[in-house]
């Protein structure tokens, strides 16, 4: 029998099938999104509220009769808070269960991580919350439905300086953390550019639980404030060691504080302290109202704003598969960039050309063990 060889044209054919094999639309009812994102581990109320936002997301697109005539089916993965296993597990998403996109991670160095395998495989990612600049910097396939570090970083130097009149505030940074590297930077460059001064600059390792050393030398220096935009694990318990050396000064934080176990782990220590945030559930608007009375009744607690920031990076890209009318990655990708006033729990959401949203951020306080509303300011 004659030795065939294959032409261009069945090339072509053979690769446009295996290019809709890997992310197009392989199950005749369902259209398969992967998630993931720290369902265990210290930052483990990160990967459940925004899993529990998803699925009220996924929940209420499905009732309304899915998209393109078929069901959504999320496939969750924990990486335990790891970005090795958030590499891992996106791979295996890709690769084996063929998602057509992907929502996560919550923490930065995750989605860092995981970002290149998307953008290699070019299937588009959306993370509903990691703030570090670098995360849409990845690539084209790379998307983020929340506001992004300079801006948060900026907030919090405005409200040290301006409002709570500080000139002098200390740092407390975790070097294992890309966005608390980063945010304690932007806050430094924010605070010394509105005339403050930087008392001191420590650092620890996420997983820490001993901060003595540091605060006893932070303490040295005398802060009338100590910014320590961790994560709310270590956060808790650096309230308490503080407390418990005698400092008297409160604590300062970004977006990372934002959980519901964070006054369980810090208690009275945080009375007083203030964190930036992507929403408060004392706002007014309707949308919030409905969507914190739906998740309490649903999962019996308080949405965090990864409730919030889960739900809408799954609606945003429920609206991109109805706007692009297929999941065919490259569609989709440019439907997501697309996306223009798109009205979710957490605010508008139009993403630049950055691939970033642009929305305001809240300042909250810590009062009689609940988040109380402070302000709001907008970019
Ligand atoms: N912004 C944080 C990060 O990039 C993650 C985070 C967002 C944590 C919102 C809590 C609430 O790592």
């Amino acid at each position: 029998m004659k030795h065939r060889t294959w032409s261009h044209a069945s090339f072509l054919v053979l690769t446009a099938a295996l290019a809709a094999c890997a992310g197009g639309d392989q199950s005749a009812d369902e259209i398969l999104i992967g998630e993931y994102g720290s369902l265990t581990g210290t930052t483990a109320t990160f990967g459940i509220s925004t899993k529990n936002g998803i699925e009220m997301a996924t929940e209420a697109i499905n009732a309304a009769g899915g998209l393109l005539g078929k069901q959504v089916r999320i496939i969750v993965e924990d990486d335990q808070g790891r970005p090795e296993e958030a590499q891992t597990v996106v791979s295996k998403l890709i690769n084996s269960d063929r998602v057509v996109a992907l929502l996560g991670e919550v923490a930065s160095s995750n989605s860092l991580a995981a970002a290149p395998v998307a953008q290699q495989n070019r299937i588009p990612m959306i993370s509903p919350s990691s703030t570090n600049p670098a995360v849409t910097e990845v690539g084209d396939f790379i998307f983020r439905v929340c506001f992004i570090d300079p801006f948060q970083g900026f907030v919090m130097a405005k409200f040290a300086a301006n409002t709570l009149q500080f000139t002098n505030v200390a740092i407390l940074r975790d070097i294992k953390s890309d966005y608390s590297v980063g945010l304690a930077d932007v806050f430094i460059q924010n605070f010394t550019t509105l005339g403050g001064t930087i008392a001191s600059d420590e650092s620890y390792s996420g997983g820490d639980t001993d901060f003595s050393a540091q605060l006893t030398a932070l303490k040295a220096t005398n802060p009338q404030a100590i910014f320590v935009p961790g994560y709310y694990t270590e956060v808790g318990l650096i309230a308490r060691q503080a407390k418990a050396l005698g400092i008297q000064a409160p604590l300062l934080g970004g977006d990372g504080w934002d959980s519901p176990d964070l006054i369980e782990i810090g208690g009275e220590a945080l009375e007083g302290s203030y964190f930036s945030n992507h929403y408060s559930v004392d706002d007014p608007s309707p949308a919030i109202q409905k969507f914190v009375t739906d998740y309490r009744a649903k999962y019996g607690e308080t949405p965090d704003a990864l409730a919030g920031l889960g739900y809408d990076a799954a609606m945003v890209l429920f609206d991109a598969i109805k706007r692009a009318g297929t999941t065919e990655p490259q569609a989709l990708r440019d439907a997501i960039a697309a996306t223009r006033n798109f009205a979710g729990v957490t605010g508008t959401t139009t993403l630049d050309e950055h691939r970033n949203a642009v929305k305001p951020a809240v300042v909250l306080q810590i009062k009689d063990a609940k988040l109380a509303y402070v302000e709001t300011i907008t970019p």
